[in-house]
């Protein structure tokens, strides 16, 4: 029996605290975080805000024995070495102001290289051109890094080096950068010359779960004992651990993650990332594949503010045939289409609306979408690992059944949901040490979706409409 254990879950719109003891565990407090678009394609958080956030729940936690913190993976900032202080905003994963010059470089042959090296297409979503940004960007940057005082990291080494005085990044988090090579689990010296990062200025990269300082709660010192990116606690959470179990977590975007053990599985053609689960000091390294959709609950939030749907919970029944059998589809590609398309450039669209179509079926509609884009990202990865048959879920989507049984039947796989299982939390409580119990406990009654019917046409239709966003978002057609 382990003693209590808090696991701050600091994520892309809110930092949770999760406090865990044997079997049981209670959320403390939950703080959302501004969300900032200076500019189109710009994503920024206030590193103070996050960092205040953090220390807010690491205080409502109570007394507590260790800490574990996930973080919100690619999103990354600047910050003086001597003083602490961001001298930069966060510029948060969805960002994509780095689009032309990654562009520009892919023209001019350099594709290759985060790809055999990070095992990563040339894409904004990694910290690596956002990092450069900063470097080129902001004056202060250039002053620290000449006087040897910059820091360059994703956000758990900010927050590690303000709560702990430890500059350093696990090898989870470091493998989102494409500065971190990843057959060693090393900074790349070839990759940080590419995209212009100073390595001086990176964080020391350390395995997920082990020492990583102490804070001062309540007097005492409390040692923070794991740190990793949200969807691999996620993918801990879930209870994946054998080559093959995957889940998909459904927030901002929907993330796919399958263990697939000691190898590293590279799937370009299909746009997957081979990515870091964990790291231990005992047995190295356990590899994953990763695939994304950008906007899953992002498009169902910006569904509702069109003013589609009032209330999520009513929306989960839909009387007779699906709606992209009936000819109406919507792709949602509202931040572009990420796996295994890798297209920035895409934008989201309804086709086949017609006098009689009501919001109802356009809601409906971008659910399917979500489902089959998701399918895609699944399918893709079952051509390089042999996947479970059922898939573990979770996320505010998982929540809506009409969303799990048509997920099912386009996946042609069952799904198993979590509903209200804080899924990532419990992950990061389980590497900080939490008992064992506590991934078995019921935080929530678990539904199961088993396939039905054939899901080929939905398919081929849905195939279709991708391929038309696609050609507009290259092509616009002159107005
Ligand atoms: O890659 C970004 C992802 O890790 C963010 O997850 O839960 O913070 O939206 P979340």
């Amino acid at each position: 029996m382990t003693g209590r254990i808090a696991a701050i879950d600091q994520g892309t719109t809110s930092t949770r605290v999760l406090v865990a003891e044997g079997a049981q565990a209670r959320i403390a407090l939950s703080l959302p975080h501004a969300q900032h678009y200076p500019q189109s394609g710009w994503v920024e958080h206030d590193p103070e805000e996050l960092l205040a956030n953090v220390q807010a729940c690491l205080a409502a936690a109570g007394e507590i024995e260790a800490v574990g913190i996930d973080n919100q993976g690619e999103s990354c900032l600047a910050w003086d070495a001597r003083t602490g202080r961001p001298i930069s905003p966060v510029i948060v994963w969805q960002d994509n102001r780095t689009s032309a010059e990654l562009d520009q470089l892919k023209a001019d042959g350099a594709g290759e290289l985060p790809l055999a090296h990070a095992g990563l297409p040339m894409d904004p979503y990694f910290s690596a051109s956002k990092l450069a940004w900063i470097v080129r960007n902001v004056p202060e940057a250039k002053e620290l890094l000449a006087e040897g005082r910059l820091r360059l990291g994703t956000t758990d080494a900010f927050f590690l080096d303000r709560l702990a005085g430890r500059y350093v990044t696990d090898v989870t988090t470091a493998s989102r950068t494409s500065l971190m090579n990843i057959e060693s689990g090393e900074w790349d010296p070839a990759l940080c010359a590419l995209f212009g990062v100073p390595i001086e200025a990176l964080p020391r990269i350390v395995p997920t779960v082990g020492d990583f300082g102490s804070v001062k709660l309540n007097g005492r010192d409390v040692p923070i004992v794991a740190s990793m990116v949200d969807q691999q606690a996620g993918l801990y959470g879930h209870g994946c651990r054998e080559t093959g179990d995957a889940k998909i977590t459904f927030g901002t975007g929907a993330f796919v993650l399958a263990v697939t053990g000691k190898e590293i599985r590279r799937a370009p053609g299909d746009g997957l990332l081979p990515t870091v689960a964990w790291g231990r000091d005992s047995d190295g390294i356990t590899y994953a594949l990763d695939g994304g959709v950008y906007t899953a609950g992002a498009a169902v939030d910006w569904v509702k503010r069109l003013g589609l749907f009032d209330d999520f919970a009513a929306v989960d029944h839909f009387e007779g045939p699906s709606a992209i059998d009936r000819g109406l589809v919507f792709v949602p590609a509202l931040s572009g289409l990420a796996c295994p398309h890798w297209h920035r450039d895409s934008a989201a669209a309804w086709f086949g609306l017609t006098l009689d179509t009501g919001p109802l079926d356009m809601v409906r509609a971008a659910l399917e979408g979500i489902a089959l884009r998701t399918a895609e990202v699944v399918t893709a990865m079952s051509e390089h690992v042999a996947l479970a048959q059922a898939i573990s879920i979770d996320g505010g989507m998982s929540t809506n059944g009409y969303f799990c049984q048509f997920l099912a039947n386009v996946m042609g796989r069952a799904v198993l949901a979590r509903d209200g299982g804080e899924r990532t939390a419990i992950g990061t409580a389980l590497f900080a040490g939490a008992d064992a119990a506590l991934a078995f406990a019921d935080h929530g009654a678990d539904r199961r979706f088993e396939p039905q019917g054939d899901p080929a046409g939905a398919r081929a239709r849905f195939s279709e409409a991708i391929d038309f966003v696609r050609r507009w978002g290259r092509e616009p057609p002159p107005c």
